[in-house]
């Protein structure tokens, strides 16, 4: 099946509600999208998963919007990004956009001292990222941080700023060149992070770059819509009546932090 036409919506998906940290910045750079936002609340948390787990809810989940159908994928989810994203291109000729942590520009800033990599541990224990300590790595610790995209789920961010306090209480603040946010729902911490580290720590994560080249792909295939209103839905394999709120509570919450910034 191999119909696209410009008019289609745009798949976007996550463990659960971080790709909406996503969502959020594709909405602000095409704004005349449909965007079709799914999180796998009932199977989340991924990045404590085992691999061939995560995999299998990832091409059922594609598979599902193929059906819809979809002019392209994002996996707004750096844990299924280096899980799958290998796997669905193979099966699928729809254009698929995948992340992974913010090593990269992390290194480009770097200034001599240290980087921090925050991400799950499957992320961090997968040969892409693996492959991308190989190649930047210079001065970058990779953390893993089981539990904080729970916070988040629960919209706990008083304890997710304590998860944090704890991480960083551990290295001398003055030293950290960046903070790499390498899972999607810790972009909504980005100004937390940012709050407790010196001035002088960026705060990086992948969020534009993927929205970035999400639109590239889409203008090189003539798939872009550049007119017209664009339309955001949400869904969820969880309980709908509580997570669908949530979404929409940290769309706000994106819009709020992009003010303050
Ligand atoms: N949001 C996901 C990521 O970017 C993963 C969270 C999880 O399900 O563990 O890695």
């Amino acid at each position: 099946m191999d119909l696209q036409n410009i008019d289609q919506s745009i798949g976007i998906f996550d463990s659960g509600v971080g790709g909406v940290s996503v969502l959020w910045d594709i909405r602000q750079l095409m704004p005349h999208e449909h965007l079709f936002f799914f999180g796998d609340n009932a199977n989340a948390p991924y990045g404590t998963k085992r691999p061939e787990e995560v995999k299998a809810r990832c091409m059922d989940i594609v598979h599902k919007m193929l059906q819809l159908p979809v002019k392209a994928v994002v996996i707004a989810c750096n844990t299924a990004s280096s899980v799958a994203a290998k796997s669905i291109r193979e099966e699928v000729s729809i254009p698929v956009i995948a992340m992974e942590p913010a090593l990269k520009p992390a290194h480009e800033i770097r200034q001599g001292g240290k980087i921090l990599v925050l991400a799950t541990p499957v992320t961090l224990a997968l040969p892409k990222f693996q492959n991308l300590y190989a190649l930047y790595g210079e001065g970058a610790e990779a953390i893993p941080c089981p539990g904080l995209m729970d916070l988040v789920e629960q919209e706990d961010m008083d304890a997710a700023e304590q998860y944090l306090k704890s991480i960083f209480s551990a290295y001398d603040h003055e030293q950290l060149d960046a903070v790499v946010l390498g899972c999607t729902h810790y972009v909504f911490l980005r100004q937390i992070a940012s709050s407790i580290l010196p001035e002088h720590t960026a705060v990086i994560d992948g969020n534009l770059g993927t929205a970035r080249q999400l639109r590239r792909v889409l203008a090189e295939r003539n798939l872009l819509r550049t007119e017209g209103e664009g339309s955001i839905s949400f869904h969820t394999s969880g309980d709908e009546q509580i997570i669908v709120p949530r979404m929409k509570r940290l769309m706000e919450r994106m819009r709020q932090m992009e003010c303050r910034t």
